[in-house]
C-alpha cells in the first residue's frame, strides 16, 4: 500500500486562475511537484522575492531548494522555449540540475509541429481555435498517431529520427500551401535546446513518482490550463489537446486513481477565457472592459486580451463533477472590490429553455443570473477570514452553498501574503 498521495491542483474554468501564486504557497507541504499535461501554451506567473518569472513547462516548486520538480510523461515539451526558461532560473541563482527531472515519454515540440499550428489555424478561417502557437495541437495529434518524437528519442540516434520527422511534417505544409516560413534560426536554436535538455536527468518518472509514494513521499500535480479547455470536457473544438482534468494527473504521471488525495479546484471570483470559443457570460460592456482592467486580465503568453465576464456556476458546478474537487481555491476576490452589485450565472438558456447541466454545445447559449450586492470595501488588506465585509461573506457562502465545496483558501491580492487560508 502507498503511504503517500498525489493532491491535484486544477484549473477549472478556462485557465489563468493564478495557478502559481497558489503552488508557491502550496509547496512546503509537499516532496515532488509535477506538471502531468500540456506544455508552453501555459504561462504560470509567479512573484519571488521581488523577481517576477513567467514558467511555461517548468513546475512551480522550483522555488523551494528542497523539493524534486518534474516534466511527466503527460506534457510536452519545446527544447528552445524550455532552455530560455530554465537558463533564465540558472542566471537567478536557482541551482536546477539535480532538482528537476523530465519524463522520457513526454514528447517533443518540433520547430515544424510551430508551423503546423499556423498552417491549420489559417487553414480554419473563420472557425480559428484561437491557440496559443506553441504546436501543441500538432505534438499531441502526432502522439496519437503514433509517430511523435519523445525526450527519450534525443539519448539516441535522434538526427535521423529528427530529419525524418521533419521531412513529413514539410511535405503536409507543401500539401496545404504553407510554404511562407523559414525556420533556420528557430532549429538552431532548438537543436542547442536539445544539447543543453541532455544535460539534465531524463528518467523514468512514473517510476520515480510511485517509488515516492510507496516511501510515504507527498507529491502535488501541478495542473495548467482549465477543464473547460480539456479535450473530452471542455467546449470542443475550442480546447486545448491534452486532458486538463484530474483523470489526466493519472495518465500524465503514471499514478493509479487510489494514489490521488485532495483536489483542489481553483478558480477565479470571476471568469475569464483567453481564444476564441463559446463564453456564455462573456461581457461586451464597461463592466467587462472594468474586471480586464482591474484584474490585469492579459495573457501571460500570448499577451492577448482575456475576455471576461461574471463567474459561471454552470460551468464550476460541472468542472468540480468531473474532477472530483474536495477543496475551492477562489482568487482575486479584490478586483470585485469596487462593484455595486456582483453577479454570478446559475443556469443557460437558448430558445426559451434552460439547463444547469453543461451542454453539449455551449455555442448560443445566454447567461442567466442571480444577483448579489457588491461589499464595496478593499480587501486587500484583509489578513484574517474575521475582517471580511459582510456582503463578501453572503457571497462566499453563496459560492458554497451553490457548489456545494468548501471554499478553504481565499486570495486577496497579488503578494503571497495576501492570502486566507479558512
Ligand atoms: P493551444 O493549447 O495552444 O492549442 O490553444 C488552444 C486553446 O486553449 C486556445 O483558446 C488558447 O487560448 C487556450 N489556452 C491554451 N493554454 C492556455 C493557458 O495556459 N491559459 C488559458 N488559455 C489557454
Amino acid at each position: 500500500m502507498k503511504k503517500g498521495k498525489v493532491d491535484a491542483l486544477l484549473g477549472i474554468v478556462f485557465g489563468d486562475e493564478g495557478k502559481g501564486k497558489v503552488v508557491d504557497v502550496f509547496t512546503p507541504k509537499y516532496d515532488i511537484v509535477a506538471r502531468f499535461a500540456g506544455g508552453p501554451n501555459a504561462g504560470h506567473t509567479i512573484i519571488f522575492e521581488g523577481k517576477k518569472f513567467v514558467l511555461r513547462s517548468i513546475p512551480s516548486g522550483i522555488f523551494a531548494e528542497d523539493k524534486v520538480n518534474i516534466i511527466g510523461n503527460g506534457c510536452v515539451i519545446a527544447p528552445d522555449l524550455f532552455t530560455a526558461e530554465a537558463k533564465e532560473l540558472e542566471t537567478a541563482g536557482y541551482n536546477l540540475r539535480s532538482r528537476l527531472h523530465i519524463s522520457k515519454r513526454a514528447h517533443l515540440i518540433l520547430p515544424t509541429h510551430r508551423v503546423l499550428d499556423r498552417a491549420y489555424e489559417a487553414a480554419k478561417g473563420k472557425n480559428k481555435v484561437g491557440t496559443t502557437g506553441k504546436g501543441i495541437g500538432p505534438t499531441y495529434s502526432e502522439k496519437a498517431s503514433r509517430t511523435g518524437l519523445r525526450v527519450g528519442d534525443i539519448l539516441e540516434g535522434f538526427e535521423e529520427k529528427y530529419a525524418k520527422l521533419k521531412a513529413r511534417h514539410e511535405e503536409i505544409l507543401r500539401n496545404l500551401n504553407y510554404t511562407d516560413y523559414d525556420i533556420t534560426e528557430e532549429e538552431r536554436l532548438w537543436m542547442e535546446g536539445v544539447a543543453y535538455m541532455r544535460t539534465f536527468p531524463l528518467v523514468d518518472t512514473e517510476i520515480e513518482i510511485n517509488k515516492a509514494l510507496l516511501e510515504g513521499k507527498n507529491v502535488l500535480a501541478e495542473g495548467a490550463q482549465g477543464t473547460m479547455l480539456d479535450i473530452d470536457h471542455g467546449t470542443y473544438p475550442f480546447v486545448s489537446s491534452s486532458n486538463t482534468v484530474c483523470g489526466g494527473v493519472c495518465t500524465g504521471l503514471g499514478v493509479a486513481p487510489n494514489s490521488i488525495g485532495e483536489v483542489f479546484g481553483i478558480f477565479k471570483a470571476y471568469s475569464t477565457r483567453v481564444g476564441a470559443g463559446p463564453f456564455p457570460v462573456e461581457l461586451f460592456d464597461e463592466t467587462g472592459d472594468k474586471i480586464r482592467e482591474i484584474g490585469h486580465e492579459y495573457g501571460a503568453v500570448t499577451g492577448r486580451n482575456r475576455r471576461c465576464g461574471w463567474v459561471d456556476l454552470v460551468a464550476l458546478r460541472y468542472a468540480i463533477m468531473i474532477n472530483g474537487v474536495t477543496q475551492l481555491i477562489m482568487m482575486k476576490s479584490d478586483v470585485l472590490d469596487t462593484f455595486p452589485t456582483i453577479k454570478a450565472c446559475v443556469a443557460y438558456e437558448k430558445d426559451g429553455q434552460q439547463t444547469t447541466d453543461m451542454p453539449f454545445d455551449t455555442e448560443g447559449w445566454q447567461a442567466i443570473y442571480e444577483e448579489l450586492p457588491g461589499w464595496q470595501a478593499d480587501l486587500t488588506k484583509i489578513t484574517s477570514e474575521a475582517e471580511f465585509p459582510e456582503a463578501f461573506r453572503n457571497y462566499v457562502a453563496y459560492l458554497e452553498r451553490k457548489l456545494e465545496t468548501p471554499i478553504t483558501i481565499l486570495s486577496v491580492g497579488p503578494d503571497r501574503a495576501q492570502t486566507i487560508v479558512r
